[in-house]
């Protein structure tokens, strides 16, 4: 079954209630362009309030802990988001595991708990500029989605896997279809190998780097390629909207 692109937008530490207009701005645009999937992960501040402002999208959150309550002071687990309306969270960002000195095997618990509370789970890959240029990045994205993914029995069907190489992060770069490619093709195996044939098959998997409105229909072209998860382009309706009509929209009002 053909599956809608899904483009996320992660708005990292950005975002105060004057950006709520943004939100309502991108959920309206939203309701004209019901053939791409889109969905917001705004601070935590903030899930609770674009939760109630939207009718369309998708609200996430962009980490949680991998508890479900307890003594974890300034930590929010899966159920309270769940609670504050998140749908889904996105896990192992890279900008997490260097701030935050995360692990495959901490990664891996928190998606059990997002899973486990109900919510979907956007898993973040991706490999350093040093680790490209040693052509070593398809090794070391497999080793480190087959440490970090889930394993409950049915976390495919709420899985949703995203390559972001680091050196494209908010830098202007990209990498190519042709790379972005030949990277989601391996990916899309390992899925298959963890989660069976069709399972494994249904995951959809999201390119995120310095994706723009100018750029998202090459690189949404590669394939393999279900969506993009895209961070500072989403910060405004304008360009966020503008990367799902250029993956091929009309809209229908
Ligand atoms: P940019 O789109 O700003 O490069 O960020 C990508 C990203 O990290 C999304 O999670």
């Amino acid at each position: 079954m053909a599956q809608r692109p899904y483009i996320v937008g992660n708005w990292k530490m950005n975002g105060t209630r004057a950006m709520l207009s943004e939100a309502r701005a991108i959920d309206r645009a939203a309701q004209r362009h019901m053939k791409v999937e889109v969905a917001l992960a705004p601070p935590y501040t903030l899930i609770h309030a674009v939760h109630r402002e939207v009718e369309q999208i998708g609200v996430g959150a962009q980490d949680c802990h991998p508890g479900a309550e307890g003594p974890h002071t300034g930590d929010i687990s899966a159920s309270m988001l769940a609670d504050a309306g998140a749908k889904f969270v996105i896990l192992g960002h890279s900008e997490r595991r260097a701030d935050h000195n995360e692990s495959d095997e901490l990664i891996e618990r928190k998606a059990d708990a997002a899973l486990e509370a109900g919510m979907r789970v956007i898993m973040c890959c991706g490999e350093d500029a040093r680790t490209r240029d040693s052509g070593k990045a398809e090794k070391f994205v497999l080793k480190q989605l087959r440490a970090s993914l889930p394993r409950l029995d049915d976390a495919a069907e709420r899985l949703t896997v995203a390559y972001e190489p680091i050196w494209a992060i908010g830098t202007g770069n990209t990498a190519t279809p042709e790379d972005v490619g030949q990277m989601h093709t391996a990916i899309r195996g390992l899925l298959v190998e963890l989660y069976g044939q069709e399972e494994g098959a249904e995951v959809r998997i999201l390119y995120g780097g310095s994706v723009k409105p100018e750029n998202a229909r090459d690189l949404l072209s590669a394939d393999e390629v279900g969506g993009a998860l895209v961070g500072g382009a989403s910060l405004t309706a304008d360009s966020f909207m503008g990367i799902a009509l250029a993956v091929g929209e009309t809209p229908e009002a």
